[in-house]
């Protein structure tokens, strides 16, 4: 393995609508491997941002009565200020309509055209706007794309096409043998199902949609948007105009995302990368698609939630851990906002708030000297869990010992020994050191609260303080 260094990207957001936890889990989990990966010493790139091209763009920016540039100006906004209030430290925001992308997908388009991979044909068939997708009459649930339920659209247009098919072999191959590693192994088996079924070259190109990048060959045609969408990946880091840069991050590139987008990850992404003669992505983590009591997220049904509603109401911090806390990630599971404030205040406010508030409190009024020291005991019990991205467990070893601390002072009630013992000195001191490394083991997920405990317990005069978190 490259250790040291480590190339982090989400997908890119869709700016037809505003941002949601949806996008918000899947920014939190690379935010939380990111710190996590810059915390052990790695030099670390974290990429997020807005996939802003497209027919299903343009439609909605005309609903809204917008110029499609205007529009995604300010929808991307909104992606960026809802990452910004979750305190994600992404070190670049990448926009399809940035000037950078746009000329680094032409080489790129204009390079598989230049050595035959990619030849002229017509497309005719159905096409789901909500998916950006080319769907077949197979995949049709009563008619309908069973994910948007729509009728999707008959198209009959001259695409060019990309020759998947001379790569598919090797993709495969390279998926078996780890060289594209896809995480969890049932998402390595979905993918490696792809296979067995007839998949064909596929339309690089749409004839009559306008709000895209144009082919550079032929200019009459937009580049579809998935195919440029992928492309973000390496823009990003300078393919097209920054070789070095490129080839730094592109060693060890770490894709994110659910499964809803596996195909393009895990079989076109890594075909298109072959045959430009650029190394395919090294791995790929797809975590589940929740619901929220039971039911798909969805505008129609109303369900939809806001990650800014949930930091106004409990801060991002609070909000990091409840949305990365309820069930493993990489598996599906079911969100219930009612849950939350129950959550919050017994892990939280109970919990974790409770015990470095009544022990910064009891060494206050202590009157022997009270040095707490950390340790990196914890954050190596969890580093063989988060470095597989089981977030869950991680989380749920740190908060196992929080409750031990709790309850340890509620045997010990050190407030019943005198002030100046040394018994009370010792016990302080041990159980703020475990708070010291409680805040490295956490800082990963809940970065502020980390800072602050991590501030109590190392002042020179160790005062109560705010509480981190006021019961709600
Ligand atoms: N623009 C494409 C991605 C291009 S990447 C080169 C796209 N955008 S999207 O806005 O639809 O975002 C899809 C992603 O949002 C999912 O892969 C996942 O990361 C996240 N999620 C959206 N809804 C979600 C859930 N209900 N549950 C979990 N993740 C969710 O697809």
């Amino acid at each position: 393995m490259n250790k040291g260094i480590f190339y982090i990207t989400t997908p890119i957001y869709y700016v037809n609508d505003k941002p949601h936890i949806g996008h918000a889990y899947t920014t939190v989990a690379a935010d939380i491997l990111a710190r996590w990966h810059k915390q052990k010493g790695d030099e670390v790139f974290f990429l997020t941002g807005t996939d802003e091209h497209g027919a299903k763009v343009a439609e909605s920016a005309k609903k809204a009565n917008k110029l499609p540039q205007q529009f995604c100006d300010e929808n991307s906004q909104l992606f960026r200020n809802a990452f910004d209030n979750l305190n994600l430290s992404y070190d670049y925001f990448i926009r399809t309509t940035d000037k950078r992308h746009e000329e680094a997908v032409a080489k790129f388009m204009q390079k598989l055209f230049d050595q035959g991979d990619i030849y002229e044909g017509t497309y005719e068939g159905l096409y789901c706007t909500g998916c950006e997708d080319f769907i077949t009459e197979k995949e049709l649930v009563e008619g309908k794309c069973p994910d948007h339920l729509k009728v999707p659209e008959k198209i009959s247009e001259k695409n060019y096409f990309f020759k998947l098919t001379n790569y598919l072999s090797q993709v495969k191959e390279m998926i078996e043998k780890d060289e594209i590693r896809i995480q969890p192994e049932d998402k390595k088996k979905e993918a490696l199902g792809l296979f067995k079924q007839d998949l064909t070259d596929f339309s690089v190109s749409r004839e009559n949609v306008e709000w895209g990048i144009p082919l550079p060959f032929d200019k009459s045609q937009v580049t579809y948007v998935w195919v440029e969408a992928l492309q973000n990946y390496i823009s990003a880091i300078g393919y097209g105009d920054d070789r070095q840069n490129f080839e730094k991050w592109w060693q060890n590139p770490f894709h994110i995302m659910a499964k809803d987008i596996l195909k393009f990850h895990c079989v076109y992404w890594p075909a298109l990368l072959l045959a430009v003669g650029e190394k395919p992505p090294k791995q790929l983590f797809l975590h589940g698609f929740f619901s929220i009591n039971g039911q798909k997220m969805s505008k129609s049904i109303g369900n939809v939630i806001d990650p800014n509603d949930l930091v106004a109401k409990y801060g991002a911090d609070a909000t990091r851990y409840l949305l990365i806390s309820q069930f493993p990630f990489g598996q599906d599971g079911d969100i219930k906002q009612e849950k939350f404030d129950e959550q919050f205040n017994s892990d939280l406010a109970n919990g974790l708030g409770n015990i470095v508030s009544r022990v910064a409190n009891l060494i206050e009024l202590s009157e022997g000297k009270i040095i707490p020291k950390g340790s990196d005991k914890l954050s190596d019990r969890i580093s063989d869990d988060v470095s597989r991205l089981k977030f869950h467990d991680a989380i749920k070893t740190i908060f196992t010992v929080i409750s031990e601390l709790n309850g340890e002072l509620q045997k010990e009630k050190p407030w019943e020994m005198p002030s100046d013992s040394e018994e009370r000195v010792k016990f302080l001191e041990r159980v703020a050191s475990e708070l010291l490394s409680v805040s490295k083991a956490i800082w990963p997920f809940m970065p502020d609260t980390a800072k602050q405990i991590e501030e109590r317990f190392s002042a020179k005069k160790i005062t109560k303080g705010k509480p981190l978190f006021p019961r709600i």
